[in-house]
């Protein structure tokens, strides 16, 4: 029987690593500016801070994340390389202004994060030249999310599921209609990458540490395993296995700002 994810797990969510690094180094490339100081909303485990160093040797940076494995995760790990504290992204108010705020993979776990990321803006652009840089998934149309939202809402598994955290995104322009405005130069664009996983049940092992977790987690111990064969099975019709691995086509939006 597979453990009950009940918060984050580094571990699990470390697998499929260099894919999933790769929206963030791809977002850093195209900010502009020498920032000197970085704040990270939603800094997980702490290994692309990594990724900040190598671009601006010398950065103070600060990761913000609200989940407590993660947070231990990063100060074991990471803890000589910047700043981390367990706090919500959507309340934290920083010491000063930051020249740079970077979001990576965070946001869609955030509800109402229009206005979360309208209070940022407003941050950052208290400082000029300062930067705003996020990346959130665009795929929660996915099979991966649909046949995760069907599953759950069906019988036996909508009693324990109702109400589970989902992940939650808006179309690109939207965000553009909070955080574009004039006095701020925009760089917006979506990409799709077209991830080949590794391993049997790969999509599965993609998910299970992300969007499914609150899903898996409310399922009791004797339930979830039902749950687990099925959706897996469904996962495995929607992204066949091929010889050369399995294919997770994967849409994110990118947006980054900054004060003029
Ligand atoms: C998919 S991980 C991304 C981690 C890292 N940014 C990366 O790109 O690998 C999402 C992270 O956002 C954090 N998170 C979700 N909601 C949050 C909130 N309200 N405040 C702070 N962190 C949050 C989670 O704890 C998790 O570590």
């Amino acid at each position: 029987m597979s453990a009950r994810p009940a918060d984050w797990d580094p571990a699990h969510y470390l697998r499929f690593s260099d894919e999933r690094s790769r929206p963030f180094h791809d977002l850093l490339a195209r900010v502009p500016g020498d920032p000197h100081t970085v704040l990270d909303l939603g800094v997980g485990p702490g290994h692309l801070v990594a990724a900040i160093h190598a671009r601006w040797p010398g950065a103070v940076v600060t990761g913000v994340d609200s989940s407590p494995a993660m947070v231990e995760q990063a100060r074991a790990e990471h803890g000589a390389e910047a700043t981390f504290v367990l706090a919500d992204l959507a309340t934290y108010v920083p010491d000063g202004v930051p020249d740079l705020v970077v979001s990576n993979a965070a946001l869609q776990w955030v509800p109402g994060h229009l206005d979360v990321l309208a209070r940022w803006r407003d941050v950052v652009g208290r400082g000029a030249g300062g930067t705003l840089a996020v990346q959130v998934p665009a795929n929660q149309d996915a099979p991966s999310h649909t046949i995760l939202n069907e599953l759950a809402a069906a019988d036996p598994y909508a009693r324990w599921t109702q109400g589970t955290a989902r992940v939650h995104v808006h179309r690109a322009e939207e965000y553009l209609e909070v955080l574009a405005g004039p006095g701020w130069t925009v760089d917006a664009w979506e990409t799709t990458y077209l991830h080949v996983l590794q391993g049997s049940d790969a999509v599965f092992t993609w998910i299970s540490a992300t969007g499914a977790r609150p899903v898996l987690a409310a399922l009791p111990d004797d339930v979830r395993p039902g749950f687990e064969e099925e959706y897996k099975a469904r996962l495995h019709a929607a992204y066949p296995e091929r010889s050369y691995g399995t294919v997770l086509p994967f849409r994110r939006t990118f947006v980054v700002v900054t004060r003029d």
